[in-house]
């Protein structure tokens, strides 16, 4: 065997071998077990021979680890220069979510009661008929009884029409003085439109001591819609009925956007409908055992879709519910 025209053609192949899988097949083709030269080791005789072949052998294992070296870093610098980050370029914004309007006006109506002591009440949203109408005082034929008003679950399960029936869980739980609000959702079989949704928000609230009156309710309520709709606001009472309350009365605020000269939010009148208040019908104290002779107290209702339509000038109450991230993106 020539072992120096060997050596020199797989040192040419070496040389010529461009990636690492070329590298693995010139080395297996001349160190591998069954390649020439390992082959020629093996059966070697004598000294001289055997240190020749062994100094080949070496030369060429070094020349594949050259090699290799080479193509790495041929490969890295190839990367380094084809990857290149430009770390300067402003980088690619992650989109952030935040919470929906209704939630933030939850939020804030909540902080405006604990700010006022208020106690913040969970309430259900699936009640019995008879925290959600008998014990309000509604009677039987009421319409809002009506499966037609209203969305049973069975006979005498419901899910609630309005937030009121808290104030029943509360007054039965505790005994006053009480100050609390419950927030949530309420559900009613309406059909949706503009100023309409099958489920909506409302906040109760409900203040139960000795010698409350309605100017207790009246400073609260203008507390209340002073800050959700600034310093100038002032209340007005319109009488009304409802069966929990007696008087009931409808509370109005002065119109934000035209400070009461008439504008086509408050339909020319300078005043907007917020909703539902009045005094405690001594009714519904009956059930709990509170005596109406030493306590008295108030109690409201109020739409959070109201009073983000209100204040954000929404068209369309549905389109709260699209959650089209370009409307929700406003708020
Ligand atoms: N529950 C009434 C409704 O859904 C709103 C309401 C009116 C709540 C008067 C009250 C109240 O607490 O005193 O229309």
């Amino acid at each position: 065997m020539d072992v120096q025209s060997l050596e020199e053609e797989a040192q040419d192949a070496i040389a010529a071998a461009v990636s690492a899988e070329e590298l693995d097949a010139v080395r297996v083709q001349y160190l591998g077990r069954n390649a020439a030269l390992p082959q020629a080791l093996r059966e070697v005789r004598d000294k001289e021979t055997g240190r020749a072949l062994n100094e080949a052998r070496r030369r060429l294992s070094d020349g594949i680890d050259a090699q290799r070296e080479a193509l790495e870093s041929e490969e890295l610098e190839r990367r380094l220069s084809e990857e290149v980050v430009d770390i300067t370029l402003p980088g690619a914004g992650r989109p952030r979510g935040h919470l929906h309007l209704i939630t933030q006006i939850r939020r804030e109506i909540e902080d405006i009661f604990l700010g006022l002591g208020y106690e913040v009440v969970d309430g259900r949203e699936v009640e019995t008929t008879y925290y959600n109408f008998t014990a309000l005082n509604m009677p039987t034929w009421h319409p809002a009884r009506s499966p037609l008003a209203s969305l049973y679950l069975d006979d005498d399960t419901v899910l609630r029409t309005e937030t009121s029936p808290a104030q029943i869980h509360t007054m039965e739980q505790r005994r006053p003085p009480i100050y609390m609000v419950s927030l949530g959702r309420v559900y009613r079989r309406d059909t949706p439109d503009a100023t309409h949704v099958p489920i909506f928000h409302q906040v109760e609230g409900l203040a139960v001591d000795e010698g409350i009156t309605l100017a207790d309710l009246k400073g609260t309520l203008r507390h209340v819609m002073r800050a959700l709709f600034g310093e100038d606001r002032e209340i007005r009472f319109r009488t009304h009925y409802f069966p929990f309350t007696e008087p009931s009365i409808e509370p109005d605020v002065s119109c934000f956007l035209c400070d009461g000269a008439g504008c086509n939010v408050c339909r020319q009148s300078g005043w907007i409908e917020m909703g539902g208040a009045g005094l405690v019908d001594p009714k519904l104290y009956e059930p709990v055992n509170y005596d109406p002779e030493r306590v008295s107290g108030f109690a409201f209702g109020l739409g959070l879709e109201r009073i983000a339509m209100l204040r954000h000038g929404l068209p369309d109450l549905r389109q709260l519910w699209e959650n089209d991230l370009r409307l929700l993106h406003q708020f």
